[in-house]
């Protein structure tokens, strides 16, 4: 049987990377996916691509009359919403001498405040659905730290307690909400693409980050994308407010 038969999952930063290959699984497994980006060129195109269980909608995750819609849109077209991959997100660099109150304020306004309000969003929807499932992605950088990232570590810590605080809201209220966080190594996706070309001491880019993994490779999309699955089905009905890792072993 499909693991998501007539679930309706909206995917913010569904037309990239992690989000877009959710977005495939989702529909591969019966359910319905809405994809939801400030991409609009490239979320249509992956909405056209996978047919009439698709739809994009244009989002700024950082923009709460944006959600607003986005949850309406996806009701009105699917009938409910039972799952949110908060997959949105930018990378960035810059330490904290480095890092301007600029990059700190988007970096966190997009990784960190996009999460809150898609979480806050979607809630009343999912409530009328009869519960559901939210994902959201941090990182390796929201369980330890990084000499290099100090917005990043920042706002992917935040969602991390974030995460937590849903969970246990939800569970008080009896909402049959869960809510959990996604932890990934470093993903072949066209976030990272600027690093993977750059040299770092006598090595690429890609070589340095490779070796980060004691795997000795990057991850695909689709490594996450399948956690992300287990997450939203109801094969993962007990856990709710945990932190889930894909890393290569990166954090062991
Ligand atoms: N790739 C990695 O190595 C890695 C590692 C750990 C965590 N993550 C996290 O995974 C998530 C997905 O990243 P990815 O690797 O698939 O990157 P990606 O760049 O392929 O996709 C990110 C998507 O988010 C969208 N987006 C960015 N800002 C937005 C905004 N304000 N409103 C709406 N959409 C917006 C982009 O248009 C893009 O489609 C991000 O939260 C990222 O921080 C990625």
């Amino acid at each position: 049987m499909p693991r998501l038969e007539n679930k309706v999952v909206l995917v913010s930063g569904g037309a990239s990377g992690i989000g877009a290959a959710t977005a495939r699984l989702v529909l591969r497994e019966g359910g319905k996916a809405v994809i939801a980006d400030r991409d609009e060129e490239k979320g249509r195109a992956l909405a056209n691509e996978l047919g009439a269980s698709a739809l994009f909608l244009p989002l700024d995750v950082t923009h709460e009359a944006d959600w607003q819609k986005a949850v309406t849109g996806t009701v009105e077209k699917f009938g409910g919403l039972h799952g949110l991959l908060n997959a949105a997100g930018v990378g960035a660099g810059g330490d904290i001498e480095s890092c301007t109150l600029q990059d700190y304020r988007r970096v966190n306004d997009i990784n960190s405040l996009g999460t809150f309000l898609g979480c806050k969003a979607v809630i009343p929807a999912m409530k009328q659905s009869g519960g559901g499932s939210i994902v959201n992605i941090s990182s390796v950088l929201g369980l330890r730290g990084a000499p290099y990232a100090a917005a990043y570590c920042a706002s992917k810590g935040a969602v991390r307690l974030f995460t937590k605080h849903v969970a246990l809201h939800c569970a008080q209220m009896k909402y049959n909400i869960r809510c959990n966080s996604v932890h990934p190594g470093y993903i072949e996706t066209p976030m990272i693409e600027g690093r993977l070309s750059q040299t770092i001491g006598n090595m690429s880019g890609r070589q340095w980050l490779e070796e980060l993994h004691p795997i000795g490779r990057l991850g695909q999309a689709d490594e996450v994308a399948n956690m992300i699955l287990f997450l939203l089905s109801h094969e993962s009905s007990f856990s709710t407010g945990v932190e889930f890792v894909c890393d290569g072993g990166l954090t062991a």
